[in-house]
């Protein structure tokens, strides 16, 4: 039994979609949230600016007595994992291995659609995954930079007229190879599930990236025989780099409950290792 909390970061709240599900599977787990809402998003980044900025995030979390670290954004698992991992006493979890690996087994055709930021697609992470588990998968990808903004300014829900004309510019591309599965790349893209569901049509299986990051963490504690106390309570804690002003409401969609655990501003940068 380990009740050191899980650490949880993301460019921004998007990561609170691993969250809710890591919250779902085990109750009785603490979690540190980081959301690096000052810089966000991160996808139209340099890889270079995305690896300082995942340092600076996964030090920051390194500041707590953690058992693991679940890398809850696509655009650094798919960019920085193995750096992170590598200058990390602890376990580093991402979301692209896990993502990749349902994929591949939902898949009935093999024809697969990824979406992500410009970063995710770029570095290719997704296309190596999937087709060293099934060689002959074809992996159509597409870039959706305004997602992100959209989401994080709460244009997502159905009928809201900007959201469904992006989706559909977006993912006809997609529609018109068939794909049978959609891999939602981007953990802020949940929010958008029942647009995109909508437009896809029922025969398409979405696979939330930031879920399968939450399963895969919470399988890897079981592992490692590390999981808390079943009978205590799990509590949040939120950290933040820019106002935590509005916070609550938007975390509370992100979440799909009441926020009302504390969450702090702190000075991100303070966090950089000189490396
Ligand atoms: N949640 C991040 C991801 O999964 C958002 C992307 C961004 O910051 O651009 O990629």
């Amino acid at each position: 039994m380990d009740n050191r909390p899980i650490g949880v970061f993301d460019s921004g709240l998007g990561g609170l979609t691993a969250v809710r599900e890591l919250s779902r599977l085990l109750p009785g787990e603490d979690i540190i949230y980081f959301g690096d809402t000052g810089r966000v998003p991160y996808g139209g980044r340099s890889r270079q600016t995305i690896i300082k900025y995942a340092r600076q995030d996964a030090n920051f979390l390194s500041s707590f007595e953690l058992k693991i670290i679940l890398v809850a954004c696509g655009t650094v698992s798919s960019t920085a994992l193995d750096i992170v991992a590598a200058e990390s006493s602890l376990p580093v979890v991402g979301v692209v291995r896990p993502a990749s690996q349902r994929a591949a087994e939902l898949s009935r055709t093999g024809r697969i659609g990824l979406i992500g930021t410009q970063a995710t697609i770029r570095t290719g992470a997704y296309e190596r995954h999937i087709t060293t588990l099934r060689p002959e998968a074809e992996l159509i990808s597409q870039p959706c930079p305004l997602f992100v903004p959209l989401v994080e300014n709460g244009r997502f829900r159905p009928g809201d007229v900007v959201i469904e004309t992006v989706v559909r510019e977006y993912l006809q591309p997609l529609k018109d190879r068939t794909v049978d599965t959609l891999v939602l790349g981007c953990t802020h893209y949940p929010l958008l599930r029942e647009v995109i569901a909508a437009f896809m049509g029922p025969e398409v299986q979405l696979v939330d990236s930031g879920a399968e990051g939450a399963r895969r963490t919470a399988d890897r504690l079981r592992s490692m025989d590390a999981l808390a106390d079943p009978g205590r309570p799990g509590a949040c804690r939120y950290y933040v780099s820019d106002s935590t002003e509005g916070f609550a409401q938007l975390a509370s969609v992100f979440l799909q409950r009441d926020v009302n655990e504390q969450v702090q501003q702190i000075e991100i940068e303070n966090f950089d290792s000189g490396i």
